[in-house]
């Protein structure tokens, strides 16, 4: 029989990596016979042995074997395939966009990967105000296929980041001063409960899951289809513009002029950063200006345009061939690790923060492949109003007035230098979190889609928020699947 191949090209990889890698897991037999029943039941179409031909950012997402890998078309396909991984207690991952950074997020350690990719439904409403989108998109089948008919949906920067742990995260966008982040713009969740049975969350029909899934991320099933806000959206204006070092201290304060006195033209946003060149041995400054309307040399941004300049690709464009320039920034294959935190905005802490990455860098600026950067984007006090008056959400930013989230993105080539790396992230953590302390200005909400493993995220939503959403999650889960002891142990995990 055709399956008994399957079976074994299925262990293969697995057992090889197994006898290596520090916690990777051998395919149980559990997870063999749940490849072997979904080939079986859904064609080998929809199924292949180990990775198959699986695309994730992030390498060491790259190195995990998986048992076999899963491409649903359908919800239907998503809640039967869970049936069957289920009845066989194999372990699982749900990858979307496969941005995630860690072993098991979305490329199952041994077990199945269910990949969204092939759901890509676009379906815009009659009255244009709405759209249905599956949750396999990418940013930038998002934006071509809503560019077409002159409307966009609250989206990132990145062409390759999916939708799914974009959305279910949060979703920093241009938009975000009009609207809030994307999540604040989901109007619907099609979600796959953890005993497989479907259900359309809103408002009405699901308010405490409707709360949930705005900043609970996977704890709670598969989202397989969400119905968002559409914007009329034409082609607009954005670019980078790159800085030698010594501009520093005049972006910073173009910077916090942007943050805090532009709160009249919600057109404008913007994020820059300051990265280390191992090459050079220097730092580099690069600011993208976005401006949601086709104008060139929008006025929020003339002061900043003064300044004298390396490069610029500013231009009146699309939002799909934006995201694809700003994906060539970021290519797969490299060891990547994400650090966050947040604080009301001040040029001195913008300084010390990255004084900080600075002065830690020196001690390990010679392991192979570093790349350090450091993000600093706005969270618009009109993104906050607009948050609230979409109601909230589960992650509790209320702030009054506007934030600087920060990011601090380091890259690495070998797996040998992980713990290195680790230890230098944990550092800037630390002191990072100290001198917003010492300066007045923390804030404890932390973005889940930029915070590091070694932090807490759930623990700046507020504790009320936090205890609802694991009671929510042990309400709809009771054998607690989608936890830190169940078969879906990826990403941030409630309970
Ligand atoms: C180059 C780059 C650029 C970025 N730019 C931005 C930006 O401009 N704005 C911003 O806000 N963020 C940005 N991010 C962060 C990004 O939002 C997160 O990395 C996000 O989690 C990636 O989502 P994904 O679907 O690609 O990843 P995945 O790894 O597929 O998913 C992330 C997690 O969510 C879970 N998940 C995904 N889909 C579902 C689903 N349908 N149901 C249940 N669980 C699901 C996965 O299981 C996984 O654990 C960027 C990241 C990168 C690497
Ligand atoms: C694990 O072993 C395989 C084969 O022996 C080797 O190719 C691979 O590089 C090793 N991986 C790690 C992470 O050491
Ligand atoms: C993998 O890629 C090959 C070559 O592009 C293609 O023929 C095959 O159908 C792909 N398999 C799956 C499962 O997508
Ligand atoms: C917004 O405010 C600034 C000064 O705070 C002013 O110069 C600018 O003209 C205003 N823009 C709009 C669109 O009202
Ligand atoms: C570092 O600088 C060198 C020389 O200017 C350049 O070629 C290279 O692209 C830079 N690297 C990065 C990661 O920006
Ligand atoms: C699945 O869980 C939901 C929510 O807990 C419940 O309403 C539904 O009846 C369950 N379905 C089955 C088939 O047990």
């Amino acid at each position: 029989m055709k399956s008994a191949f399957v079976v074994f090209s299925a262990c293969l990889p697995a057992i090889a990596i197994a006898s290596n890698g520090s916690n990777q897991k051998t395919p149980k037999p559990d997870c063999v016979r749940a490849c072997s029943r979904l080939s079986n039941n859904f064609g080998p179409d929809t199924h292949s042995p180990g990775n198959g031909n699986l695309t994730v950012w992030d390498a060491k997402q790259q190195e995990v074997q998986s048992a076999c890998r899963v491409l649903p078309t359908s919800t239907e396909d998503v809640s039967g395939m869970l049936s069957i991984i289920l009845e066989e207690s194999c372990n699982f991952a749900v990858k979307s966009g496969g941005h995630a950074q860690h072993r098991d997020d979305s490329v199952s350690v041994g077990g199945v990967t269910i990949d969204l990719t092939r759901m890509r439904a676009t379906e815009i409403s009659p009255d244009r105000r709405t759209v249905r989108l599956g949750t396999g998109h990418k940013l930038h089948s998002l934006y071509s296929d809503l560019e077409k008919h002159g409307l966009t949906a609250l989206g990132g920067r990145a062409a390759d980041v999916g939708i799914g742990g974009y959305t279910l995260g949060g979703g920093l966008s241009h938009l975000s001063p009009i609207y809030g982040l994307a999540m604040d713009n989901v109007f619907e969740y099609e979600l796959v409960l953890p005993n497989t049975t479907v259900v359309t969350v809103n408002e009405i029909t699901q308010p405490e899951l409707y709360f949930a899934l705005r900043g609970g991320i996977n704890n709670f099933g598969i989202v397989t289809h969400i119905t968002v806000r559409a914007v009329p959206q034409r082609q607009y204006y954005s670019g980078a513009r790159t800085y030698t070092a010594d501009k520093r201290d005049l972006i910073i304060n173009q910077a916090y002029k942007l943050t805090t006195d532009w709160k009249n033209d919600t057109a404008m946003s913007f994020y820059y950063s300051l990265g280390y060149n191992q090459t050079t041995d220097e730092f580099d400054i690069s600011f993208t200006q976005e401006y949601s309307q086709p104008i060139m040399n929008p006025v929020p941004f003339e002061e900043l345009n003064q300044i004298p300049f390396e490069s610029d690709t500013n231009r009146i464009d699309w939002p799909s061939k934006f995201s694809e320039e700003v994906n060539l920034a970021d290519p797969s294959g490299s060891r990547n690790h994400f650090s966050t935190v947040t604080y009301y905005p001040s040029p001195d802490l913008d300084r010390k923060i990255q004084d900080i990455m600075k002065d830690e860098i020196q001690s390990v600026k010679m392991v192979p492949g570093f790349t350090p950067r450091i993000v600093l984007q706005p969270v618009y006090e009109a993104s906050i109003r607009a948050q609230k008056e979409r109601g909230g959400s589960a992650s509790g930013i209320d702030a009054d007035g506007p934030l600087t989230v920060v990011l601090l993105l380091t890259k690495w080539e070998n797996a040998e230098d992980d713990d290195t790396m680790n230890a230098y992230i944990d550092r800037w953590i630390e002191k990072a979190t100290t001198a917003t302390k010492d300066a007045g200005k923390y804030y404890p909400w932390r973005y889940i889609n930029y915070a590091s493993k070694r932090q807490d995220p759930f623990s700046g939503y507020g504790e009320q928020n936090v205890q609802r959403l694991r009671d929510i999650q042990r309400r709809v889960d009771p054998q607690g699947l989608f936890t830190s002891s169940g078969l879906c142990r990826g990403f941030f995990k409630l309970n």
